[in-house]
């Protein structure tokens, strides 16, 4: 096994815990998993420590230490799912897969893992396929998602489709990190921020591919509700003076890594949104 493809191996050498992210995410898209061969050689190259590698790697729920199936069937056992019925859920899907949470099915073709949140808490109980939601899951649904899922959902073809790609970003009042690695949607970790709308305050996760428009939340938003948005990590409010294009709300603004400003509309259902790069790419 080299690690000679592995691009970032410098990189977590020279910038430390986001550079050592960028290899694990490297090594887990080469191999589909993070071989403990990878994660050696990776020690030796960077000079970190086996022990800090692994504590990292089984830190964030998007890497594994063993091999995938070709999907992966998350479901949800956090609080509010476990009330409403996600203990049977994962049951159902367990028995018609034939596996316990935490293993692959004999062909490879699916991971069962049962998780604690995933963000969409009102729409419990909750299954993750492939980086797509299906709320309000009954045991009686559990057959078609698992057929949906061999069949291939509709997933967004990164490498192929021109419209979208994963774009990173950072709070535009703190500058801090707004990316989240232990929750995937759209088979990207998500951007994180704290939402507000009427009365109910709870967290928001976005898709990070510029071009699709995929939420999870922690309540459920009324389509047109304007939604405000905060950083995590310094509580400010996410908010520029423009205005969307489509409907007139006020645009939430974000710093996009490599230079530039992405904005989407704070209402919720429109699609108005600007990426202003100023000459800059991405990498
Ligand atoms: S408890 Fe299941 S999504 Fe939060």
């Amino acid at each position: 096994m080299s690690l000679d493809g592995i691009s970032k191996v410098q990189e977590a050498n020279q910038v430390g815990h986001g550079g050592l992210i960028s290899s694990l995410e490297e090594i887990q898209s080469k191999y589909g998993y993070l071989p403990e061969e990878a994660l050696r050689e990776l020690a030796e190259k960077t000079g970190r420590s086996l022990v800090d590698i692994y504590g990292v790697a089984t830190f964030y729920r998007a890497f594994s230490l063993k091999p995938r199936g070709k999907h992966l069937i998350s479901v949800c056992l956090g609080t509010a799912c476990h009330v409403r019925g996600g203990p049977a859920i994962a049951e159902e899907v367990s028995r018609q897969l034939n596996v316990k949470p935490g293993d692959t099915t004999s062909d490879r073709e699916f991971t069962l893992e049962t998780v604690n949140c995933l963000g969409a808490c009102a729409l419990g109980p909750v299954i993750v396929v492939d980086g797509h939601y299906f709320p309000k899951v009954k045991t009686l649904m559990v057959k078609e998602i698992l057929e949906k899922a061999s069949a291939g959902l509709d997933l967004v073809e990164i490498e192929t489709d021109q419209r979208v790609f994963p774009i990173e970003v950072s709070c535009s009042r703190c500058n801090h990190s707004l990316m989240d690695s232990r929750h995937l949607i759209d088979g990207q970790p998500v951007i994180r921020v704290t939402m507000s709308f009427g009365n109910r305050h709870g967290r928001m996760l976005l898709s990070s591919l510029y071009g699709s428009y995929n939420v999870a939340s922690e309540y459920e938003i009324p389509p047109d509700t304007i939604v405000q948005m905060f950083c995590p990590h310094c509580h400010a409010e996410l908010i520029g003076g423009a205005k969307c294009g489509e409907c007139g709300a006020l645009m939430v603004p974000m710093i996009v890594r490599g230079g530039g400003v992405v904005q989407i509309c704070s209402r919720r259902g429109c699609k108005g949104h600007i990426l202003d790069l100023g000459g800059a790419t991405i990498d």
